[in-house]
């Protein structure tokens, strides 16, 4: 049985959820965290459905054998995938992220909001009851491939196709871009440079340590030693884990 002192599990389809991984280990530093990145697997924002939920599944089950006390999935797809289903079947606190579409509606100044997700993301009914609610001015905007550049480090790639997705807008005209899958965080300094400056540029990751750290209190399992890390990657270690640690580095 896990106890305070247990690992808190923290997975994606890949390195995404590393940005994730840095602000909750600012947030939590006492906390020992085991992140594992489902690479074989990945992308999943771009598969059917079903397939998802049994990758997810998988990646649950290796986490509970692991004795994790709470699991963050650091990816919107998955999320928006299984988080929900897995809440009506576990005990485990389980944690999710959400495109920062609340928060900036709330900045919004009567200008657009640009929402990155993966296809899926933006397809399934946990986005579109968001829509519902703080989608004024938001325009979905589906990125099929992109998280796959990131995986590359294919950073000129990965311009060039912001560039193209962005012509279809006056950016002048947009007043927040939201970035709706943890792989996008990477892309933060490329986004700098290609917006605006008076964009803002929002992601769910703040929000969703926020969350991590309420919800350990609330069920007395935060941790008052510890701060180790292991990294786990379904894909080749060899090549994975030395992308974790530069990422990690980065986020
Ligand atoms: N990081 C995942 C997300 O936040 C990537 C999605 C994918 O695997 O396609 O949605």
């Amino acid at each position: 049985m896990p106890d305070r002192f247990s690992p808190i599990g923290v997975f994606d389809s890949g390195v995404g959820g590393i940005s994730v991984l840095g602000e909750l280990r600012r947030t939590l530093p006492r906390e020992d965290f085991l992140y594992f990145g489902d690479n074989l697997h990945a992308p999943y924002g771009t598969k059917p459905e079903q397939e998802v939920l049994g990758y997810v599944r998988g990646v649950m089950d290796y986490l509970i054998a692991q004795d994790v006390k709470a699991v963050v999935i650091a990816c919107n797809t998955a999320t928006s995938v299984a988080a929900a289903t897995l809440r009506a079947e576990l005990d485990l606190p389980i944690i999710g992220m959400e495109p920062a579409l609340k928060p900036a509606a709330e900045q919004r100044r009567g200008g657009q909001i640009l929402v990155l997700a993966t296809p899926m993301t933006l397809r399934l009914p946990k986005f579109q009851a968001l829509y519902q609610r703080y989608g004024e001015g938001a325009h979905p905007l589906p990125c099929p491939g992109l998280m796959d550049l990131v995986e590359q480090q294919a950073f000129d790639q990965a311009r060039r196709y912001l560039q193209e997705h962005f012509l279809a807008y006056d950016l002048s005209q947009v007043d927040a871009v939201v970035l709706g899958c943890t792989h996008y965080v990477f892309l933060r300094p490329i986004l700098q440079e290609i917006l605006p400056p008076h964009v803002l540029i929002l992601d769910g990751n703040a929000g969703t340590a926020r969350q991590l750290a309420r919800v350990l209190e609330q069920r007395d399992l935060l941790s008052d030693r510890g701060g180790s890390l292991r990294l786990e990657t379904s894909g080749d270690p060899a090549q994975i884990r030395p992308l974790m640690e530069t990422l990690l580095a980065r986020a």
